[in-house]
């Protein structure tokens, strides 16, 4: 059987229109008219001013950063709960991060554990000068609890929605509730460049700002003159054409992935497997599905990645946790629970993020259910 991968590009067929566009006109740079015009259809989509395209989700993070001043010793909350693309570019920066726990109901940011980590800030006179918060596994934060306790300290927020394109909260999409959000377009999101990113300016000066750093800080002068540092950030022409095709389909990849995870829901009722969370103010994209084990089923995440990856099935452990990670061994991390225990612990412990690709038939669907459930036995 052909190999089922996780989250494997689907494109509609218009991405090569663009690209070839791109090509007979010879706009085979980081700047073009695709690029001009994903950020425009990009911005329309999302209800956003001035979409900033980029050459991936990190770097928008940095750009994000740097924008809100963060540098060497600053600290910046993070969520704990994420891949390490959700963080890294505050380490970039020399900031200290600080590592706070999921909520059961969202998976992501706990209001208790940032409120924690708020009043240890007070109490060491150092407040953080960003919180990224991440919308994981396309779930929205919860965002009517995280805002007033960043507005309290007026500490902005950068909204980590790499993972979450289409998903919205209560009406509004992910990457617009924080003071800056970002999106990756990587290989396995929902809407791929094969390599991108964006930062979803609310304001031109945040953009024209952002522009100039990623253009490696260029004066405006006829010669090469630079006053700062800069970086080589934007996106390309090509790529932008993939986005341009992409976001063309944007709607029937989230009414797929909305199939694939009522299929999911199906299939494991009943079973000791529980299907991830749909909280009610979120309107998810569905970009994975992730599964947690009961405590009963004695299998690890590890064991049944292997052995589904024996059936030529892909299936990932869900995101080890940042303050668990050996390169944050240092960091400052917050829990959600009262005896110290971690949410997201857990969740890595029994979690199982299993495929959910656009173009997943049915049958193949049946397979990967009965396969975990021959696995853990149940
Ligand atoms: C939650 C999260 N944040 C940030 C990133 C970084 O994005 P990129 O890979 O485009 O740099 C990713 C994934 O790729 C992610 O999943």
């Amino acid at each position: 059987m052909e190999r089922i991968y996780l989250s494997p590009p689907y494109m509609g067929g218009g991405e090569m229109k663009y690209i070839k566009e791109a090509f007979d006109t010879n706009w085979i740079a980081p700047l073009g008219p695709n690029v001009n015009a994903f950020e425009k259809e990009t911005g329309e989509y999302l209800g956003v001013p001035y979409p900033l395209a980029l050459s991936s989700g990190t770097a928008a993070i940095h750009l994000s950063l740097k924008y809100l001043g963060v540098g060497s010793g600053d600290v910046v909350f993070c969520s704990s709960f994420t891949f390490s693309g959700s963080c890294n570019a505050a380490a970039y920066e020399k900031a200290e991060l600080v590592f706070i726990d999921s909520e059961p109901e969202t998976w992501n940011m706990s209001p208790i554990a940032l409120q924690k980590a708020f009043d240890d800030a007070e109490k060491r006179g150092k407040m953080p000068k960003a919180v990224i918060v991440v919308d994981l596994y396309g779930l929205s934060a919860g965002w009517d609890r995280i805002i007033p306790i960043c507005k309290k300290y007026n500490v902005p927020i950068i909204e980590d929605s790499a993972e979450a394109f289409g998903s919205r909260y209560r009406g509004k999409h992910c990457g617009t509730l924080g003071d800056l959000g970002i999106m990756s377009f990587n290989g396995n999101k929902i809407i791929t460049t094969s390599g991108g990113g964006m930062v979803l300016c609310k304001t031109k000066e945040e953009y024209d700002k952002m522009l100039f750093w990623a253009t490696q800080s260029r004066e405006s002068v006829p010669h090469y003159e630079h006053k700062e540092i800069g970086y080589n950030y934007r996106l390309s022409n090509i790529c932008a054409g993939i986005g341009r095709g992409q976001l063309e389909i944007i709607d029937e990849k989230l009414k797929r992935r909305a199939a694939i995870f009522r299929r999911y829901k199906e299939g494991f009722s009943g079973t000791p497997v529980h299907v991830m969370p749909e909280p009610e103010d979120c309107e998810m994209n569905h970009w994975i599905t992730v599964i947690t084990l009961d405590e009963s089923v004695k299998a690890e995440p590890a064991f049944i990645c292997a052995e589904m990856n024996r059936q030529n099935v892909e299936t990932r452990p869900a995101w080890k946790p940042m303050h668990m990670q050996p390169v944050f061994s240092g960091c400052k991390s917050f829990s959600h629970n009262d005896d110290g225990s971690f949410v997201c612990e857990k969740l890595f412990r029994y979690g199982v993020c299993l495929p959910g690709g656009d173009a997943l038939t049915p049958e193949q669907q049946s397979f990967i259910v009965e396969n975990t459930l021959r696995i853990i036995g149940a």
